[in-house]
């Protein structure tokens, strides 16, 4: 670290292993919890440049402190350790300027500083074009199930809906209230491990847009390229909750595209919405303003108080998904992780099972059963015993499910497949 930075003036660099296990007040530097008052920041610019004085993020660790876990959870889920530790390092005293990010105005200027530079850094990463607005939003993926169709439709007019899992057919449901959408294909019967091709599908040559959701995170089936709208003027819009930023994506195949960042870019809170702009400005009459796509559009997210913290810390994700050499590297570690994972399960002699058809299983929610299900509350007590943790299948399926999203390090991967195997040697 520069000797000059903000930081190392203010907040001594702890040791990384002490800096995670932090709450040992010895273990901090001494103004992070001293009684005294910090030393004031006069000499210190901090604000709209104060990010590009900082040190990079260096990117993910190949193994976490030994006082981490290997956080296998759907969401909220594991964060990178480089920006859990910076953000530690960052939380009492945002680069100098004397007060948590937690307690800055979202009007003045460092926060505005830290918004830019989070969407800039996220257009970096999935190309975005200029025609598309970026919103940092609240009220999770599931607001976004009424917002979309209260912003594109009228009332009579027909949507198609592509059903791959439980969150399509929640989508679907609330747009029942607002229009009229169609479910055009539906995997339930096949307890949703498929997508269709999409040469079958019954497009509804009128309907305003077409929605999937572009990564199912319980049943773990991910779209690998995207269908095309029949209608000519139609909409391409996708819940990207659970891939997002997990490869790259054509964002101008999409009208809009929605994401909850608690999976793969950040903590619960912040929903991230990209938006075609010509898109805006045509919500019905009932729409709540929160729910009107332009409101924040027009005020840069900042229409009314944002969620600041969490959209900081998705900032951080950003910058350290591009220290690692951007979204085409990103996929290439997700993909071997996947690989590996898949690998085990098939290579198993039918000992674990995966139900979702091969070409089409997630590179980020990995379901598996066991052939003898009595053995599945062992394997997950064992599993958190090794420190792996929230194996656990959604309530809906059973079995287990490994959330294996960009921050899941492939030592988490290798960890939990050594395990897999010795569990079987155990028990076959
Ligand atoms: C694909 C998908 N869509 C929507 C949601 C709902 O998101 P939220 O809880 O942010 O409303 C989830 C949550 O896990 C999800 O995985």
């Amino acid at each position: 670290m520069a000797a000059t930075t903000p930081q190392s003036i203010f907040l001594k660099p702890t040791p990384a292993k002490a800096a995670a296990s932090s709450i040992n007040p010895s273990s901090l530097a001494p103004n992070t919890l001293s009684t005294s008052k910090p030393q004031k920041p006069c000499s210190i610019k901090c604000a709209a440049t104060a990010h590009q004085i900082q040190d990079p993020i260096k990117p993910t660790h190949p193994l976490p402190s030994e006082d981490r876990v290997y956080n296998f959870a759907a969401g909220p889920a594991t964060l990178p350790e480089d920006v859990l530790l910076r953000a530690q390092s960052e939380l009492y005293n945002w680069r100098g300027c004397g007060m948590s990010v937690m307690e800055m105005s979202h009007r003045g200027k460092e926060f505005s500083s830290i918004i830019q530079k989070a969407e800039s850094d996220l257009r970096a990463l999935l190309e975005i074009p200029d025609d598309y607005a970026v919103l940092f939003l609240q009220g999770g993926a599931t607001t976004q199930f009424a917002a979309v169709p209260l912003n594109l439709c009228s009332p009579d007019d027909p949507v198609d809906y592509i059903v791959t899992g439980s969150w399509g057919d929640k989508a679907f449901k609330e747009a029942q209230k607002y229009c009229k959408p169609n479910v055009i294909w539906s995997g339930k019967s096949e307890k949703y491990t498929k997508i269709p091709s999409f040469d079958d599908l019954q497009q509804n040559s009128d309907a305003k847009y077409l929605h999937i959701c572009a990564n199912e995170t319980i049943h773990g089936v991910e779209f690998k390229d995207y269908p095309i709208p029949k209608n000519k003027g139609g909409i391409l819009i996708a819940d990207m909750s659970s891939n997002f930023c997990s490869k790259p994506v054509d964002v101008s195949k999409f009208g809009i595209i929605y994401a909850g960042a608690q999976k793969n870019v950040g903590p619960s809170g912040v929903t991230i919405v990209i938006i075609r702009k010509d898109l805006l400005g045509n919500a019905q009459g009932i729409t709540p303003v929160m729910l009107d796509y332009k409101t924040h559009a027009d005020n840069s997210s900042l229409y009314n108080t944002p969620p600041c913290y969490g959209i900081y810390m998705c900032g951080l994700v950003f910058e350290d998904l591009l220290a690692q050499g951007g979204l085409k590297e990103v996929e290439k570690k997700n993909q071997k992780k996947a690989e590996i994972l898949y690998q085990a399960i098939d290579g198993s002699d039918g000992f674990f099972r995966c139900p979702v058809e091969k070409s089409v299983r997630s590179l980020m929610n990995v379901p598996f059963t066991l052939a003898k299900p009595e053995l599945e509350a062992e394997f997950i007590k064992e599993a958190a015993k090794e420190s792996m943790v929230q194996l656990k299948g959604h309530r809906s399926v059973g079995g287990m499910r490994a959330s294996i999203y960009n921050a899941m390090p492939l030592s988490g991967v290798e960890k939990l497949v050594a395990f897999m195997k010795d569990f079987q040697a155990r028990h076959a």
